[in-house]
């Protein structure tokens, strides 16, 4: 008979987001009236912009034509794309990555997950506490040992480095859920750490596009050597408003060579056998994103959702609350009110504001007693709950 894989009974029932999905249905199936502001999963709410929506038509319309007509994408991604991510995201910043050192996917949720399958089911990963929570489930589901770095309000939300050495260290700067952002001296640190025991480091740089502080790394390649210690995945859901369209990408240096193997030969042998590829017309939406109209664009997206993270650090801090976060970052990160636990602010705000957040401790231990919000609603949103949030707590 078959058996099962017991690791998942170790994961809480349902993943965060859907949790906070199936909560907040239930509140508003029972207050149909409740005007609700969603500021929970950072999900965009502007529109795809005019460069990216012009590929999109002009590729569908190649669909429909013999001449053009594609099926199958090359299994790492269209030459097209990946050249233009190599040259605009690392070579113009000064980093040496170049264009089949990048595989494109459908995003770098499934990327960080899936990266821990060439890696040995033995090693140890360590991960920052609070932590994106995809990282810890799916390498719990593999049944993997967790290491938690405490990040902490004392230490700027900045994971110290372990006594016991970790194989694999998940870093995400700007940070999700935290919103903190690491110099690049910093980063160097870990690098070095990683190159010196051993270690590889896979660096989630989702937020990039976030950066506006001189001086803060937009991708760990900044840093000396780190080809020998790092993978870096990125997003276009974040920066472009892909979140719907779904399109990343994964870095893996080719000098990049642990127990004696080159983890770009296993990451292209997984990749081009367990995927086929981001459909073409969303790579082409990918590759828009690069033009010099589509660059105006997404950094105008950016700009306005930094623009509400804004609001909402200056309104909360207003109102009384500790905040962090939120100035090269899209989250806001702040300490629940009355020494509240975590899912009872959330419910307390939902009630009281109507305001939905997402509860610090989804993000682990060292989340509990905080709270994140988002700079992804719109203006006007954004505006009236930091109103409702005042009016209740300041
Ligand atoms: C989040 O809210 O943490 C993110 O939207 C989740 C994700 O990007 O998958």
């Amino acid at each position: 008979m078959v058996t099962v894989n017991t690791n998942y009974a170790k994961l809480s029932e349902s993943y965060l987001f859907s949790t906070i999905a199936k909560k907040v249905n239930a509140y508003q199936e029972a207050h149909p009236e409740a005007d609700l502001i969603r500021m929970g999963i950072g999900d965009v709410t502007l529109p795809l912009t005019g460069s990216i929506i012009g590929a999109l038509h002009k590729a569908v319309d190649e669909m429909g034509d013999a001449q053009s007509f594609r099926g199958y994408a090359p299994d790492l991604g269209y030459a097209f794309l990946r050249e233009k991510i190599a040259e605009h995201d690392f070579q113009k910043r000064g980093c040496s990555v170049d264009a089949d050192e990048i595989f494109v996917s459908d995003g770098a949720k499934c990327d960080s997950g899936n990266i821990q399958e060439i890696f040995a089911t033995d090693n140890t990963i360590a991960v920052c506490d609070p932590v994106y929570p995809v990282y810890v489930d799916s390498n719990v589901m593999a049944g993997r040992k967790i290491m938690y770095l405490s990040c902490t309000e004392e230490n700027g939300f900045m994971p110290v480095f372990p006594k016991d050495v970790p194989d694999l260290i998940y870093l995400c700067f700007p940070n999700n859920p935290t919103g903190s952002v690491i110099t690049k001296a910093e980063l160097q640190k870990w690098v070095d750490y990683a190159n010196e025991h051993g270690s590889v480091i896979i660096y989630d740089a989702a937020y990039e596009a976030y950066i506006r502080t001189e001086g803060i790394p937009h991708s760990i390649y900044e840093c000396k050597d780190a080809r020998n210690c790092a993978i870096e995945l990125h997003s276009f859901s974040k920066n472009a408003g892909f979140t719907g369209l779904r399109l990343g990408y994964t870095v893996v240096p080719k000098d990049l060579k642990r127990d004696g193997v080159f983890l770009h030969k296993l990451w292209a042998r997984r990749h081009a056998t367990k995927y086929n590829g981001a459909p073409y017309i969303v790579q082409r939406a990918g590759e828009a994103v690069y033009s010099e109209d589509g660059a105006r664009e997404i950094r105008g997206l950016v700009d306005y959702y930094l623009q509400n993270a804004k609001t909402i650090l200056t309104g909360l801090r207003e109102a009384g609350f500790t905040v962090s976060g939120g100035t090269d970052a899209p989250y806001v990160w702040l300490k629940c009110a009355d020494q509240k636990d975590s899912w009872e602010f959330f419910d307390e705000l939902l009630e009281n504001a109507g305001v939905i957040g997402t509860p610090g401790a989804g993000f682990g231990a060292g989340g509990e007693g905080y709270f994140r919000l988002t700079g992804f609603s719109s203006h006007e949103n954004t505006l009236e709950a930091v109103r409702r949030i005042k009016e209740h707590y300041a």
